[in-house]
């Protein structure tokens, strides 16, 4: 069949199998030519099919040398195509095997106590010593049920006591449009907590800790995001921050429990906004993100997800024995984000952005292209008028 983007509500619901691939491979390609990292060989990613989690994990295979097993949960093909990190998924494992890399992913909800015994299971077969150096927690979902009492949790991106009233972006559209978002219910905090902060990761991190399946010296991370003050509202001051505060004391706790079980630790990485398919369907921050980019861009050091995740490993976490953190005892992927000189330049076009000025002020495009090709299309030396086969 021949495959389009089709794009509603923000959310392309197509995915196309030839161009995840060939993004896939380009950023394997770019990962082989980085210097080398010295880390450990065994490494779990939780969410590695697709953005932050994926960039982590082609990182750890690519540069580190590192054998790797990925939890996801994805669509397969059947009438359609599959969801994207399926294709990735299914590029990353070739490749990494190619190389002689142990690489498997599973497909399986990551918040199920089923998934936790078959990837316990996994990795007693899979990795030398039965054990994993790092887990990387990069899960984002709108959705958990919890696997004990059998509850559906919804995690909701809403301000706190007062409504959003601001700007954002139509992206299909190309318009800067009107968003005003009513304060949350006190009741839809706890939900969003459950869902995206801490209790899972923690779940996860016992679980292997009881089968014995974590090495001496293991760390594990989750990711965060904290951002400005434009968008503090909805994001770091509204549910959703109050889910990463909550990972971020998770943190704390697994850090205490590692240190003293296996001279291991736990931190929170605070990374950069973005263009994955998670954070595409933030109110205000993908306008953000494309005036953010356009800065950083100019000034050179804009970072995708690849660049970012390759410059974590390699500078910050495996370069000393202990990550590298801030007085705050985060480590600051965003830290050339936050840098005051992109900010003020943020804070002195942010008033001006309407859709007339909308090209020439932020990186539309670069925007559109990112967000094209997480899904497989518009990326270069694909013919997508060619009939694929979607399995
Ligand atoms: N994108 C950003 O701008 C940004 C910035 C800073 C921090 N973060 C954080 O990074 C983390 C990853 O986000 P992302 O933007 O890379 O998201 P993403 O949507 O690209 O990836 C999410 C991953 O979670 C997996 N997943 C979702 N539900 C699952 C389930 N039930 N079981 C198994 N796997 C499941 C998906 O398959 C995918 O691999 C999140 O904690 C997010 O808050 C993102």
């Amino acid at each position: 069949m021949v495959i389009e983007p089709k794009i509603i509500n923000s959310i392309c619901i197509t995915a196309h199998p030839v161009g995840l691939e060939a993004v896939t491979k380009r950023q394997i390609e770019w990962t082989k030519n980085q210097p080398k990292i010295d880390m450990p060989k065994r490494v779990l990613v939780l969410g590695g099919s697709t953005g932050y989690g994926l960039s982590t994990r082609i990182t750890a295979a690519f540069a580190g040398g590192a054998d790797t097993l990925c939890v996801s949960f994805e669509k397969e093909p059947a009438k359609r195509a599959a969801s994207p990190g399926f294709y990735n998924n299914r590029m990353f494992d070739k490749e990494a095997q190619a190389l002689g890399l142990k690489a498997e992913s599973i497909n399986a909800d990551a918040f199920s106590h089923e998934t936790r015994k078959v990837v316990i299971a996994k990795i007693k077969e899979l990795f030398e010593g039965g054990q994993v150096d790092l887990v990387v927690y990069s899960l984002a979902s709108p959705v958990r049920v919890d696997p004990d009492t059998g509850e559906m949790y919804k995690s909701v991106i809403k301000p706190i006591g007062n409504a959003f009233k601001g700007k954002t972006i139509n992206v299909v559209r190309e318009e800067v449009v009107a968003a005003e978002i009513p304060a949350c219910e006190e009741a839809e905090i706890e939900p969003t907590i459950k869902v995206m902060g801490g209790e899972d990761w923690k779940i996860w991190i016992d679980a292997m800790l009881e089968a014995g399946v974590l090495a001496e010296g293991v760390k594990t991370t989750a990711y965060s995001y904290h951002g400005p003050h434009i968008t503090h509202n909805i994001y770091w001051d509204g549910t959703i921050g109050q889910a990463k505060k909550h990972l971020k004391k998770t943190s704390d706790e697994l850090e205490k429990k590692l240190k003293s079980a296996l001279g291991g630790e736990s931190f929170v990485a605070v990374n950069k906004a973005l263009v994955t398919r998670s954070s595409s369907v933030i109110p205000v921050v993908p306008l953000y993100i494309t005036l953010l980019f356009k800065i950083m861009k100019e000034k050179g050091t804009h970072e995708g997800c690849m660049e970012q995740m390759y410059r974590m490993l390699a500078h910050k976490v495996y370069k000393t024995g202990m990550a590298e953190r801030d007085d705050a005892d985060l480590v600051r992927m965003d830290d050339w984000e936050m840098d005051q000189a992109v900010q003020d330049e943020i804070m002195k076009y942010w008033e001006q952005i309407e859709t007339s000025n909308l090209k020439e002020l932020t990186d539309l495009a670069g925007f559109h292209k990112d967000y094209m090709e997480l899904h497989g299309f518009e990326v270069e030396g694909v013919d997508y008028s060619a009939d694929v086969d979607i399995n």
